[in-house]
């Protein structure tokens, strides 16, 4: 098979999202400060993308897990011109079929080790339960196959730095990533932050609310832990690994460092009447060692709060997820205009007539400033995670390209292994109500405490 593509269909074929994505970026000062702020970008910038407009190759790329994520890259690999789909692999065949129907003519496979001995394969993209993302990727390393996987790395601490050494052997390209590593509106934000926008970073607050139960319809009992593999133990970490991975990344890119303390409390408090073994409400406090915290809340059974990824500064606040960023002393109304409409809100009993510049300590309105402009950010306060341009399909694109390139994303693989490590220490110190030091024997160099 022919898998080589002309460079004018390739460029006709890049997708409008990436140009948009590049254009984006275009609003950082230059390659040096995109690279600065998200290293693992460097393939995408201008510079990299006029090399790499000349090749031709396309990455032969098989798909392990076939079900919603999975089924979801397909259609984003259908925009990506230098990407091939070679294979399919699932142990559940009616996704394999639904599957097959996107890319009539890959091979298909019911077992992934046949993938991974499968020659004409450049890379795998696995999007199979978390139980297996450990076992699946430390095979097709082996195997000397590109891996991409998304979320957390694995079940447990040990497999995670199972996972990492065998990184750290390998020559193989190794995407383990959240997207809002890929997010304009997110890499702008913390090049934001870096710069001193929101001030002093003093804490950040991020929380996800959703109201559904979490359960998947299930067409035979013998298939309930298949389908409804979110709801276990054995292969899923609940909500931390499912939510919190993505966010906690935020956290430590912007911390640049790692909390040294994690404590926290949760339960089943709602959705008791099945046999799931996760929590569906969860708060977890990770504290740096200079006193900071990561506050992080989720629960399945109220969205009134909707999700956010919150950093909080002495001088601004920074809605990552919404894309708005609002300033402290944004206000234009002089001290005493504030003083008269706090008046009017009732909110003195005795009014502090002295002093010619008071401020309110507490929140007044403020006015939202776009983290980024333009038609497709335009959110309306809602957040655009999960919808078209939340990096999914440029993460996709760029390890496709990585996948000819053989080229590694600097530090994406250290983010996910930081990530992954905070959700797991979350739901132990949840499990055994304790308080947990960062435990030594998890830690890698990359990590600052
Ligand atoms: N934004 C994101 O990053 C994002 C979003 C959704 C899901 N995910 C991740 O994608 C993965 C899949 O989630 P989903 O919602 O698509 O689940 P899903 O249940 O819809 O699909 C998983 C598929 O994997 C198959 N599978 C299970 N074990 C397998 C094995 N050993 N070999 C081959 N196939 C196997 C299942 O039969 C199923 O078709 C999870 O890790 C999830 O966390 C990431």
């Amino acid at each position: 098979m022919d898998n080589n593509i002309s460079t004018q269909s390739k460029s006709q074929l890049l997708s409008e999202s990436r140009r948009s994505f590049l254009k984006g970026l275009g609003v950082l000062a230059g390659t040096a400060g995109v690279v600065s702020v998200a290293p693992w970008l460097s393939s995408l910038t201008a510079e990299k993308q006029a090399e790499w407009d000349g090749e031709t190759r396309r990455a032969r790329i098989a798909l392990i897990g076939t079900g919603s994520r999975g089924q979801y890259h397909l259609h984003n690999l259908k925009n990506i011109p230098h990407a091939e789909v070679v294979a399919l692999c699932d142990i559940y065949e009616p996704h394999l079929k639904e599957a097959s129907e996107l890319f009539p003519e890959a091979r298909l496979y019911t077992d992934y080790h046949d993938v991974l001995n499968d020659p004409d394969i450049d890379g795998v993209i696995i999007a199979t339960p978390l139980g297996s993302h450990a076992p699946i990727t430390l095979d097709a390393l082996d195997a000397g196959k590109h891996v991409f996987c998304e979320k957390a790395m694995a079940l447990t601490l040990d497999q995670c730095k199972a996972v990492y050494d065998k990184y750290l052997e390998s020559d193989n390209v190794l995407y383990y990533c959240m997207q809002r590593m890929f997010d304009p509106k997110y890499v702008q934000g913390v090049a934001m932050i870096r710069d001193g926008l929101i001030g002093d970073v003093v804490g950040m607050r991020c929380y996800w609310f959703r109201n559904a139960d979490w359960r998947r319809d299930c067409p035979d009992p013998e298939y309930e832990r298949l389908i409804n593999w979110r709801l276990y133990k054995e292969t899923s970490g609940g909500l931390m690994t499912e939510l919190a991975s993505h966010q906690l990344e935020v956290c430590t890119w912007v911390a640049g460092k790692m909390p040294s303390k994690i404590l926290g409390t949760g339960d089943l408090i709602h959705w008791t009447d099945d046999e799931r073994e996760v929590y569906d409400t969860c708060n977890v406090i990770y504290k740096f060692s200079d006193g900071r915290t990561i506050s992080y809340e989720t629960l399945i059974s109220n969205k009134f709060n909707g999700m956010e990824d919150q950093i909080l500064g002495s001088k601004g606040t920074m809605n990552l997820a919404t894309g708005f960023y609002y300033l402290e002393d944004d206000d234009s109304r002089s001290g005493i205009k504030q003083l008269l409409k706090s008046v009017k809100d009732d909110i003195f009993a005795v009014i502090p007539a002295a002093g010619p510049s008071w401020r309110s300590e507490t929140a007044d309105s403020y006015i939202p400033h776009d983290i980024l402009s333009g038609p497709t950010y335009v959110n309306h306060g809602q957040s655009t995670v999960g919808v078209d341009h939340d990096g999914s399909e440029e993460i996709l694109s760029a390890f496709c390209q990585a996948c000819i390139t053989g080229e590694r994303a600097e530090n994406i693989v250290e983010e996910a292994y930081c990530a992954t490590t905070l959700c797991l220490l979350g739901n132990l110190a949840m499990e055994t109500s304790s308080t947990i030091d960062f435990p030594e024997e998890y830690k890698i160099p990359y990590m600052k405490f």
